[in-house]
């Protein structure tokens, strides 16, 4: 069984600020020089000893790329929810929650390593980024959504390099219904649906059981509502995967979809899975799911439900369907990125060097009598340059003096 439980606290500003100040020294002169407020989203909040939040930080709250037109996390976003149409599409929550709904909600224990103030950002000691879109998971069903996916930016203090940053995307995604014979004759009927529609697909399932001693049964559910439940989850989720990745390169025909299912476990949610593709040769941790917790619906002030919710982060599946080699890509505002793509579509990435085209006029003369092809000096650039050079032009031959424009990337 994995325990998958928020990331584990990690050593954060390694010594290389290059100015040999050790890295802990440099953070106490920045606390002591913490001003009285901070300023996020238009809003001035005081700050406290539990303020780290940081410049860069706070720029990027008002970006909301997921909600970009043509930026592939947008894309991403919109593939799922067409996945769900008759779900409830949330993708505007203002990323500042409590810790209270970030962590105690959802029966986080008091010494969850993700309170700490070196895994997540905070205002001060009331006011955090969101860490997971779970965040809002009882705010939502408490206004009454019952199928829901909510879309959103999360934050959580990470090392440097290209498949970590401190911002990034996931969508939440959850169905409740009523705990008595008609919530359950809802979920057989789609449960038969879905029963359908994956048999007729290319998908090949690796599964574990809904209920194990490791992955309990909720003292206060019926087993075989726990049973129809966990099955709705996995059928909705498998059907999920086969939408996202069946199809594509890497996953053809005659060479079936591979999902497989390993038991997990969520304060929030038992039983608890983390669902797993296969694609392109690697196994790929996709999401993590489970049936929520009654403390968490009783929280919502929706006792008489039973449901299922998922969580998945975007960057990490759009980083493989769109070939993209760099999580700090996605923050690029270069036309050279943000060109490459359409809304709705999903391209392979162009890369493309991290410089601007460069361009140069070569002149030279030939010795008397001597002549140079053109191909020649192709041939000359290639050996000195390689594939830098993109495009070599004669621009201009002019009694013995040949003018050439090469473009250098
Ligand atoms: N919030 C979890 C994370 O960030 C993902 C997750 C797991 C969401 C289980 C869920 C869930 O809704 O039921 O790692």
């Amino acid at each position: 069984m994995r325990v998958a439980t928020m990331r584990s606290p990690r050593l954060l500003l390694r010594n290389v600020n290059g100015r040999g100040i050790p890295a802990r020294r440099r953070l106490a002169n920045l606390s002591a020089q913490r001003p009285s407020h901070v300023t996020v989203l238009g809003e001035q909040y005081p700050t406290d000893h539990m303020t780290n939040i940081s410049p860069t930080i706070v720029s990027k709250l008002p970006l909301k790329l997921h909600t970009q037109p043509s930026h592939p996390l947008s894309t991403l976003r919109a593939l799922i929810e067409s996945h769900f149409p008759t779900y409830a599409h949330l993708s505007s929550l203002s990323p500042l929650v409590t810790p209270y709904q970030n962590f105690d909600l959802l029966s986080f224990p008091a010494d969850h390593p993700g309170r700490s103030v070196t895994d997540s950002y905070y205002i001060n000691k009331d006011l955090m980024l969101r860490t997971h879109t779970s965040a809002h998971e009882v705010d939502v069903f408490g206004r009454g959504e019952t199928k829901w996916l909510l879309t959103a930016d999360v934050y959580r203090r990470d090392e440097i390099d290209g498949s970590h940053y401190p911002v990034f995307h996931q969508t939440e995604g959850a169905r409740i219904v009523s705990a008595n014979a008609t919530g359950m004759k809802e979920l057989e009927e789609d449960n038969e649906r879905l029963v359908a529609h994956l048999e007729r697909s290319n998908i090949e399932i690796e599964d574990v059981p809904h209920l194990s001693p490791a992955n309990p049964c909720q003292p206060a559910h019926d087993p075989k509502h726990t049973e129809l439940i966990a099955k709705n989850l996995k059928l909705s989720l498998n059907s999920l995967m086969l939408h996202l990745f069946g199809g594509r390169v890497g996953a053809t025909a005659g060479n079936p979809l591979k999902v497989r299912w390993i038991e997990a476990s969520f304060p929030w949610t038992t039983p608890s899975f983390e669902v797993e593709v296969f694609f392109r040769g690697k196994w790929l941790e996709i999401l993590g799911c489970g049936v929520v917790r009654q403390a968490t619906l009783d929280n919502a002030n929706v006792p008489d439900k039973l449901g299922w919710a998922f969580g998945l982060g975007l960057e990490r599946i759009a980083m493989v369907l769109y070939s993209i080699p760099d999580i700090r890509l996605f923050w690029s505002r270069d036309p050279r990125f943000l060109s490459q793509f359409q809304q709705g579509e999903i391209t392979t990435f162009k890369p493309y060097s991290k410089y601007p085209a460069c361009f140069k006029d070569v002149s030279f003369w030939l010795p008397q009598g001597e002549t140079l092809h053109e191909n020649d000096f192709c041939d000359l650039v290639r050996d000195v340059a390689g594939d830098v050079v993109e495009d070599v032009k004669l621009a201009s031959l002019c009694s013995g003096m040949s003018k050439l424009a090469l473009t250098c990337e």
